[in-house]
């Protein structure tokens, strides 16, 4: 049965839809109110005087420049609380968004880097998850990221640090600034972590070329590409995503304020649906880049001419291209269909 809504009603319904969260960098949903009292809590010194100052310098010309800024705010998590936290206040603000499985990736390096123990990183992020699922019924899984910025051997030393923690992540991904550091710098690390049982995903195709998304493919084996927005400009590799069902984890407000789109009609997120590919609309770091998953549906529902079918084929990819085992997998698109037959007869 195909959906037909009037214009009007398109924000609400999107709103409601149950959806999967799964390119959200945990790091990135931390906000100004929180980094000043994390700051506070913690005796750490931060170069801004204010949460509006702070705010104010969110003012993105490319993925770098963000990046430098992200960094800085993450410096004040040191305990295990602050990571429980961090990911608290992010699963509060995901239930309200209708978000029934969230993966969620976690940068150890950034921590680990500054002193602060693996452990507290992951069990603050893991009690998070567990209570997400007893309060709030959220599904919450971690994928651990590799910094392409830092070498080879880095990233080996944090997949060492990871070993005794195997059952509280369920995958590997890839993300730091993109250009000049191809997936191929890490083909070995990735091969490691996939012998252990590792789930693979890796951004490609934000900033950096269709080849990205290729070596992604071919050299890590990945399952997902995160962003991927580039990779409209190859016809073979579209070819190749629609035919193997590799999903997009599209981000757009993200690739608005990062200026990969000058504008939200410009993106593709549409033409990836026309063309069959497994897009999924997420907010990669919802406290930077003005808004979370609701906000992201939103703006994409102004913006481009995006149907009601549009919407429930983006809520259903997303549970597909999701981890989650095969059983929750058909309790969650059930959850989908009732609630797009309720809003039907209302
Ligand atoms: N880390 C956090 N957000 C990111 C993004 N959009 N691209 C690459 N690395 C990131
Ligand atoms: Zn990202």
């Amino acid at each position: 049965m195909t959906l037909h809504l009037a214009p009007e009603r398109l924000p609400e319904f999107a709103r409601g839809l149950p959806k999967a969260e799964l390119h959200i960098h945990i790091e990135g949903s931390l906000e100004p109110e929180l980094i000043f009292a994390l700051a506070q809590r913690n005796a750490v010194t931060i170069p801004y005087p204010d949460v509006a100052s702070l705010r104010a310098a969110y003012a993105f010309s490319n993925l770098q420049s963000f990046l430098d800024i992200y960094y800085a705010g993450a410096s004040v998590l040191r305990t295990e609380q602050d990571f429980h936290d961090m990911a608290w206040a992010y699963f509060l603000r995901a239930h309200t968004d209708h978000i029934t499985r969230a993966e969620l990736f976690f940068d150890p390096q950034t921590h680990t880097e500054r002193g602060v123990a693996f452990a507290s990183v992951i069990d603050g992020l893991r009690r998070a998850c567990a209570r997400a699922r007893s309060e709030l019924g959220i599904e919450a899984e971690l994928i651990l990221c590799f910094l392409r910025h830092l070498s080879e051997e880095a990233a080996f030393a944090t997949l060492e640090e990871a070993r005794p923690h195997l059952g509280k992540f369920i995958g590997v991904g890839l993300d730091s600034s993109e250009v000049g550091h191809p997936p191929e710098k890490f083909a070995r690390v990735f091969a490691d972590a996939r012998r252990l049982g590792l789930r693979a995903v890796a951004h490609a195709g934000e900033e950096g070329p269709p080849a990205y998304v290729w070596s992604a493919l071919d050299v890590l084996k990945v399952e997902r590409i995160d962003h991927g927005v580039q990779s409209l400009k190859d016809p073979a590799l579209v070819r190749r995503l629609v035919e193997q069902r590799i999903p997009l984890t599209v981000c757009p407000l993200s690739n608005l304020k990062l200026c990969v789109f000058d504008d939200l009609r410009a993106h593709n997120l549409k033409r990836m649906l026309e063309l069959g590919v497994v897009a999924t609309v997420n907010s990669d770091d919802p406290a930077y880049f003005g808004g979370y998953l609701n906000r992201n549906f939103e703006a994409c529902v102004e913006a481009l001419p995006l149907s009601a079918q549009d919407l429930v084929t983006l809520a259903r990819n997303s549970f597909d291209a999701s981890f989650a085992s095969p059983q929750e997998k058909r309790m969650q698109r059930e959850g989908v269909d009732a609630f797009v037959a309720r809003f039907a007869q209302g």
